[in-house]
């Protein structure tokens, strides 16, 4: 199998690239990304068969030059932080449609041509906007899209790109909207590093609202082995929606890395003014990938959230300077 990745210094790009290093039958793995804040420069698998280049894909010039023989293209490039997408917009539109956009007609020019296999998504439970809007009281594949931010916004843009591409090409794609991940290497903005960062320097964590939006939450690695599966079904071309079914509202969440840091369940939580448009509820049914994936038991196939929590923690705790974790708070 050729892969090509994008984004792939990001949090579940990267966690993805080293599940596909696992397979002996991983020929080739190219990782596009730009190189942006959130990447992590320092990620460099010691593999042969890995390589890295550091650009935009929406450089259609540069890109259009390369070989575009992939057996599959997994596309995790995007800005990702909604609170960024509400203080500047535009980026998110110039970043997340138009490179995107230039992206995808490159890819549709290699399947044209028969190199290039089939191209995965990644999308966001966040398209669907909140469930509290929804006459049902969760999303399937064919739910209306109804995004709140600018951020979910481009990401419903990326999959309306999708959409057409299919229908006036043939273009053959997967999209996989997850919802959160957490785990080692996310980006200390998002809200599980800012929690766990919080507790280990004795600051107050701060919290949106009054803390009870509630979202499904999947440890990265049990992601990118759902991600993986799609890619090794050549023939599938189904958009999933993959969630967790762990639904925690923010201060549970709280409660349960406190529990783990030796901090009082909810001493150090500060409600601050809450994000503009929030939505309360992401909540998502997977059963359709787990069905055309055979997972019959899918609760045994996820971590459990105070496994993940526990390896995140590790992760941070030997990933911060020094200098930010304070002593005297330590279990
Ligand atoms: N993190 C989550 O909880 C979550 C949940 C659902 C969906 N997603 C989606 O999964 C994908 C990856 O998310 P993440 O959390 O790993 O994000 P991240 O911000 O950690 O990583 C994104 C990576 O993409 C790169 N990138 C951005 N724009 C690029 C461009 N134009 N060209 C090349 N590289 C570019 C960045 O440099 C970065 O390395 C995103 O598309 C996001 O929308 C994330």
């Amino acid at each position: 199998m050729k892969y090509l990745v994008t984004g792939g210094l990001g949090f579940i790009g990267s966690h993805f690239i080293e599940e596909i290093l696992q397979d002996d039958a991983t020929e080739k793995v190219l990782n596009i990304d730009v190189g942006s804040y959130a990447a992590n420069k320092n990620f460099r698998p010691c593999d042969t068969r890995y390589s890295c280049l550091l650009e935009d894909i929406g450089n259609y010039d540069a890109l259009s030059r390369l070989p575009m023989e992939y057996d599959v293209v997994v596309n995790f490039a995007s800005h990702s932080h909604v609170d960024n997408s509400i203080e500047a917009p535009d980026a998110f539109l110039n970043n997340n449609i138009n490179s995107f956009f230039n992206f995808l007609k490159i890819c549709r020019e290699g399947q044209l041509a028969s190199k290039t296999g089939k191209f995965i998504h990644i999308s966001t439970d966040e398209v669907f906007g909140d469930v509290e809007d929804s006459i049902y009281d969760y999303f399937i594949e064919k739910s209306d899209l109804r995004p709140s931010s600018p951020y979910s916004a481009s990401k419903a843009s990326q999959e309306m790109f999708i959409h057409t591409a299919r229908k006036m090409f043939g273009f053959k794609a997967n999209i996989l909207r997850l919802c959160n991940n957490y785990g080692p290497r996310q980006f200390e903005e998002k809200f599980i590093p800012v929690i766990i960062k919080s507790c280990l320097s004795n600051q107050k964590i701060p919290v949106y609202g009054d803390g009870q939006q509630k979202r499904e939450w999947i440890f990265v690695k049990d992601a990118v082995c759902r991600i993986k599966k799609v890619a090794l079904s050549s023939e599938d071309y189904d958009d999933y929606c993959i969630g967790s079914n762990d639904l925690k509202t923010n201060l549970e969440l709280i409660e349960a890395i406190n529990n783990l840091t030796g901090n009082g369940p909810r001493d150090n939580v500060e409600f601050v003014t809450d994000r503009v448009g929030h939505d309360r509820v992401y909540k998502m049914d997977s059963r359709k990938f787990n069905f055309q994936y055979s997972l019959v038991h899918p609760r045994r196939s996820f971590t459990a959230l105070t496994d993940g929590l526990k390896d995140t923690l590790e992760y941070f705790e030997k990933s911060l300077p020094h200098s930010a974790i304070a002593q005297g708070n330590r279990p």
